[in-house]
């Protein structure tokens, strides 16, 4: 058994998806959540900028008394974290490999599509991931930067998501692949307009869920799930004004968070 919390960071809104889920899976754990809405995004940044803000990210959640810490973002998961292994005691986890395996599990076909940012989807991460699960699985790989936007700006379920989305997801569509990779937490928002465009028959991997799947998998085998939660279950951080984020974050968490986030100075955990 072990009370603390989980820490959770991601450039945005984005890792809220990875957030439900663990919610909903693991009802005991307390968390602390980190978005970096000062310096989003960070799937357009280069790959040193992104270890950088990553850093810091980790460094400020280290200022509470975690037993882990997920990096709840395509982007981090896929260009920083292979970079900063075994650099910090306490364990953390990304959201590749858990979605990538789900997705070559799920795939009935062989063909299986990645949406992400251009930093992720330039990284090759899940393809790599993909070609060492399945050496025969075909992958189709595309970069949605506008996704982002549209869901930080709170416009995931209106039209002009499925016209963007329709440019976006032409190649996946003749590509013929039942399975598709949310490659970026900020997209399970999108969910609904993804349907609209692929079809009920595309299975959608949501990163967020393999995530929670597996991180209640490792913290069972090490003994390590909490009995009780905190007073104050969940914690939430962001490095610019908080009422954007708690006002579309308590829309998606179906909850209250107003309030409740804390603007911090991420440049001082440089
Ligand atoms: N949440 C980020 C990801 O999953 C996308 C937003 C950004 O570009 O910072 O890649």
């Amino acid at each position: 058994m072990d009370n603390r919390r989980i820490g959770l960071f991601d450039s945005g809104l984005g890792g809220l998806t990875v957030m439900k889920e663990l919610m909903a899976l693991l009802p005991n754990e307390s968390i602390v959540y980190f978005g970096d809405t000062g310096r989003i995004p960070y799937g357009s940044k280069s790959v040193n900028t992104v270890i950088k803000y990553t850093k810091s990210d980790i460094n400020f959640l280290n200022t509470f008394d975690l037993k882990a810490i997920i990096a709840a973002c395509g982007t981090v998961s896929s260009i920083a974290l292979p970079h900063l292994r075994g650099a910090y005691d306490v364990p953390i986890m990304g959201v590749v490999a858990s979605a990538a395996r789900a997705a070559a599990r799920a795939t009935k076909n062989g063909c299986i599509g990645v949406i992400g940012t251009a930093g992720t989807i330039r990284s090759g991460a899940y393809r790599k991931i993909l070609a060492k699960e399945n050496p025969v699985l075909r992958t189709v790989a595309v970069a949605c930067p506008l996704f982002v936007h549209l869901v930080e700006g709170g416009f995931a379920t209106k039209e002009a998501a499925r016209l963007v989305a329709e440019e976006y997801l032409a190649p996946i569509r003749e590509s013929g692949a039942d399975t598709l990779i949310l490659g970026c937490t900020h997209y399970p928002l999108l969910r609904q307009v993804i349907t609209q465009v692929l079809g009920e028959h595309v299975t959608l991997i949501n990163p967020g869920y393999s995530a929670a799947l597996e991180i209640k998998e490792k913290l069972a085998s090490a003994d390590m799930l909490a009995e009780t939660p905190a007073h104050d279950q969940y914690r939430f951080y962001v490095s610019d004004d908080p009422a954007d984020f708690t006002r579309l974050g308590s829309v998606f968490l179906e909850r209250p968070i107003e309030g409740l986030a804390e603007q911090v100075d991420i440049e001082q955990y440089l």
